[in-house]
């Protein structure tokens, strides 16, 4: 009688007692069982992969394009122009009016005119009206309203004393100018902020199909009649 387990390849712990003249037959079943069991293994792990290809299909086919991909693309853009901005108010604190410095911040108050401000309609016209629809009150969509209407009002300041800046050799007019725009850097910045990370996951977890296809649809619309 042997031991369970004894002479096992696969040092399985067998519970039948065999005779030492079952010995080889024994080795042979039970290396046979080791392969079975390698192999049943094996092919779990190959139908597990396959499992998991199949769950990962979808996401690995185009996602539908959604009303918060836009403007969050958006955002990043107008991030890019701020630190253009940025970079130029501390030159012009450094260096004082320069014409380089100043075609460098015009450029940026043209893209706030333009391209911000079919942005905010954008938000006001076509993502904001939808999503009033659910937690209105809660979302403040009013304060962000009032962001844009903030801006618009500084940026027109903004401009003047740019224009200030280009006709007189006031020094005052230049410390006023990076006080508008740093101002504005800062008013936009935290604007993104409450946008990327409060509305836009409102949006994204209650807006319906039928809702961002209609908010889309609005965003073409300005588009078209922004360019
Ligand atoms: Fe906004
Ligand atoms: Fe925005």
């Amino acid at each position: 009688m042997l031991p369970p387990g004894a002479g096992c390849p696969s040092q399985h712990n067998h519970a039948i007692a065999v005779s030492s003249a079952w010995q080889p037959a024994r080795r042979t079943i039970c290396a046979l069982s080791a392969a079975c069991l390698y192999l049943s293994a094996y092919s779990f792990s190959l139908v597990s992969t396959a499992l998991r290809t199949m769950d990962s299909a979808p996401t690995q086919r185009p996602r539908k394009l959604r009303p918060t991909d836009v403007l969050k693309h958006e955002h990043r853009q107008i991030e890019e122009r701020l630190q253009v901005l940025s970079s130029a108010l501390k030159s012009l604190g450094n260096q004082g009016r320069d014409a380089e410095i100043l075609d460098r911040i015009e450029e940026v108050a043209q893209y706030i005119d333009r391209e911000m401000a079919a942005h905010h309609r954008k938000e006001e016209e076509g993502l904001f009206p939808l999503l009033a629809r659910y937690l209105d009150e809660d979302l403040h969509l009013d304060g962000r309203i009032a962001d844009h209407q903030d801006l618009k009002i500084m940026s027109g300041k903004f401009k003047q004393t740019l224009e200030d800046c280009r006709s007189t050799d006031d020094h005052f007019a230049a410390q006023m100018l990076r006080g508008y725009g740093l101002y504005i850097v800062h008013l936009v910045l935290e604007h993104l902020l409450k946008e990327d990370e409060i509305l836009f996951l409102v949006a994204d977890r209650y807006l319906s199909d039928e809702e961002e296809t209609e908010i889309l649809r609005r965003f073409s619309e300005i588009d078209a009649t922004a360019s």
